[in-house]
Order: structure tokens, then C-alpha cells, then sequence
């Protein structure tokens, strides 16, 4: 009999359909690393790997479980490795490139949650409705009109990157009555038009719109994109909300803008850290809203990803193209 398809995750939590999926295809084996094992105990399994299915949160996975060089050279079976999201920071997509590994992800996999949190945040930050309830609890309410904050109908949302999750964004405002500018470098004017947004530059978004909302990959063009000069071409009482990445704003930057009145508030659900650390300025600031990554975390968007992830899988193994292939 021939060999089996070894198909490995790691023990991090998964939506139980990838197993469900993988178990029933009579020839894979599915084998699970325990992340708090020896690394030699995870070596020696994917030395058997031919898919490697990986955590895309770099605060979760033990950095030696990032897919490295290093890693790789531990690996002489594998033929792809899988990413458990949209995004892949774990990933040395380059390294992979090299060994002719195919590096897929799950994007639109979770596209609505991250849009629906992206607008939860909006709604959070323009209504303050956090502020709200910290005031209340803390047995500090004055008056309702200290608290008075701003509809988001007829304002102009900027989204920066119109992918899955941007356009199901662009989709969800235009329905609430906003105006929608997009800037992706990768699309033309007539794709982001067909997303139901207005294509501009960076410095027209930046210069015209009352919410910036990041629906971007981190990578070299886009670190740091977001700093002191970016936020000081926002409008004055803008708001700045990103779902994308740690890393694609800079963190002091945005505070100095918070500080000093510029930017109105803050809805972030990413983070240089995550989770981010008691030292952190923006944690508790009165006009920023906070998540914990948990944009693409509902039940649905688990549900999705895995599910994606493992039909992925399952096709590269019955030799099939994958659907969503990472460039490099
Ligand atoms: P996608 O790949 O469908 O869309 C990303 C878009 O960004 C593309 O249209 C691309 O052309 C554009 N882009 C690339 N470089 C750019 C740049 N320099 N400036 C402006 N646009 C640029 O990905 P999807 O599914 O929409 O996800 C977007 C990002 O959201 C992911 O890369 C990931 O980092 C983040 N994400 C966060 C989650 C969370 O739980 N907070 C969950 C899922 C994704």
C-alpha cells in the first residue's frame, strides 16, 4: 500500500470541520504538534509533513514553528504549506518560494467578520459608546451631551486595500449611507469601482475622508505607513481604525495625534505586541476602542477558515490547484 498523505497542524484551537474534513479522505493521516512539546518532537513530525497547516497569529505560535529556512530544512516532504488566515506573518513566503513550496492561505474566508468588526469599531469610536459606558460605570456621567458624538451617514470612509474584506466594508457603508474612497495600488480604478468604491491616491484619502479604516497586508511597502506624517495629512477630528496588522500604523504616532486632539479616535483590534502591554499608551486612552485580534474570531469566520483551509488541502492532495495561492 502506498504511503499516506501526511497532513500537519499544530494543538492551537481549530474549528473541529478540519478534522472532520481531513479524517474522512481515506488517504491522508493527520497529525497534531503540541506546541508546548520539545522542538525535537516537532521536528520529528514534520520531517513526515507534505502540508503543513500553520497558525497566521505571530503572538500565538512558538516562533520555532514559524515557517522559516530553518524550518524548512527540518521538512524534505513538504509540498505546501497552509495559512490558518488571510494574513501569513508566520510565513517566509521567499524561503518557500525557493524549494518550489506552494504557500497558500484563506482569504474571504472571514472577510465578514473583520468587516463587520471594522464597522462595529466605527460605530464604537463615532458614537462613543465605549467612552459611554466607562463614564457610567465608573459613576461619572455629567450630561448626555458630553457625550454626544457623530452619525457616520454622509460621512467619507477611506479604506486602504479594497480585497475581501475591504469591498464587503465598502459594501456595508454605502449601504449606511456613507461615501466610500478606496487606494489599492494593485487594482485598477475600474476593478475598485466595481467594489463599489471611488479610487483616489493615498493623499486624497488621507486629506478628505472622516474615517480611515486599513484593509491591507503588512509587508515592506506597507510598515509603517501609517505614521506621524500620514496621521497629521488626516483631517482634523478623523477617525483611524485598522483590522489589518500590527505594524502597518505606528503606534506613538498615533498616540501624539490622539494627544493632541488632530485625530478624534482610535478602533483597533491589531497591535505591535498582541496582546498589546500594560505599558501601552493607547490601551485605556478615553478615545480609543480595543480588540484582541478577534476581528476574524467569530464562530462563523472559524467555521469558514477551516473549512477552507482543509478543502484547500484536500485538493492539492487528490492533485488539484489550490484557490488561493500566495505571490510572493
Ligand atoms: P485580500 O488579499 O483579499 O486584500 C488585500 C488588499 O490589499 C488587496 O486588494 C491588495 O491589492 C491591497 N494592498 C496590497 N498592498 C497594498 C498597499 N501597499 N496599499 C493599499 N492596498 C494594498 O485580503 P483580505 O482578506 O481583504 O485581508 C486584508 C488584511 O486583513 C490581511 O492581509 C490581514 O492582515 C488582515 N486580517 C485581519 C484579521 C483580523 O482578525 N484582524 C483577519 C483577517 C485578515
Amino acid at each position: 500500500m502506498s504511503e499516506k498523505v501526511c497532513v500537519v497542524r499544530t494543538n492551537l484551537w481549530i474549528d473541529p470541520v478540519f478534522d472532520q474534513l481531513m479524517t474522512a479522505h481515506d488517504n491522508v493521516e493527520l497529525k497534531i504538534i503540541d506546541v508546548q512539546a520539545p522542538p525535537s518532537e516537532w521536528h520529528r513530525t514534520l520531517s513526515q509533513a507534505h502540508y503543513y497547516h500553520v497558525s497566521a497569529a505571530k503572538d500565538e505560535l512558538p516562533k520555532g514553528l514559524f515557517v522559516t529556512e530553518a524550518l524548512l530544512e527540518q521538512c524534505p516532504k513538504l509540498q505546501a504549506v497552509s495559512s490558518s488566515g488571510a494574513g501569513y506573518d508566520t510565513i517566509d513566503v521567499s524561503a518557500c518560494k525557493a524549494r518550489n513550496i506552494t504557500v497558500v492561505n484563506q482569504a474571504g474566508g472571514n472577510a465578514n467578520s473583520v468587516a463587520e468588526m471594522a464597522l462595529g469599531l466605527v460605530l464604537a469610536v463615532s458614537r462613543r459608546i465605549v467612552e459611554s459606558d466607562r463614564v457610567l460605570v465608573a459613576q461619572q456621567a455629567s450630561s448626555r451631551e458630553a457625550l454626544m458624538g457623530h452619525e457616520v451617514a454622509g460621512k467619507t470612509l477611506g479604506l486602504v486595500g479594497i480585497g475581501h474584506i475591504g469591498t464587503r466594508f465598502a459594501h456595508i457603508a454605502a449601504a449606511l449611507g456613507m461615501k466610500v474612497l478606496a487606494y489599492d495600488p494593485y487594482l485598477t480604478d475600474q476593478d475598485i469601482l466595481l467594489r463599489q468604491a471611488k479610487p483616489v491616491s493615498l493623499a486624497v484619502l488621507l486629506a478628505e475622508c472622516d474615517i480611515i479604516s486599513l484593509h491591507c497586508p503588512l509587508n515592506q511597502d506597507t510598515r509603517e505607513l501609517f505614521n506621524a506624517d500620514a496621521f497629521g495629512a488626516m483631517k482634523n477630528g478623523a477617525i483611524f481604525v485598522s483590522t489589518a496588522r500590527g505594524g502597518i500604523h505606528n503606534e506613538d504616532d498615533l498616540y501624539a495625534s490622539l494627544q493632541s486632539g488632530h485625530l478624534a479616535g482610535a478602533g483597533l483590534d491589531v497591535w505591535t505586541q498582541e496582546p498589546p502591554g500594560p505599558d501601552n499608551r493607547l490601551l485605556g486612552h478615553p478615545n480609543v476602542v480595543s480588540t484582541f485580534h478577534t476581528a476574524g474570531v467569530s464562530h462563523e469566520g472559524r467555521h469558514n477558515v477551516a473549512k477552507m483551509a482543509a478543502q484547500q488541502i484536500l485538493l492539492m492532495v487528490d492533485g488539484k490547484p489550490p484557490l488561493h495561492v500566495v505571490q510572493s
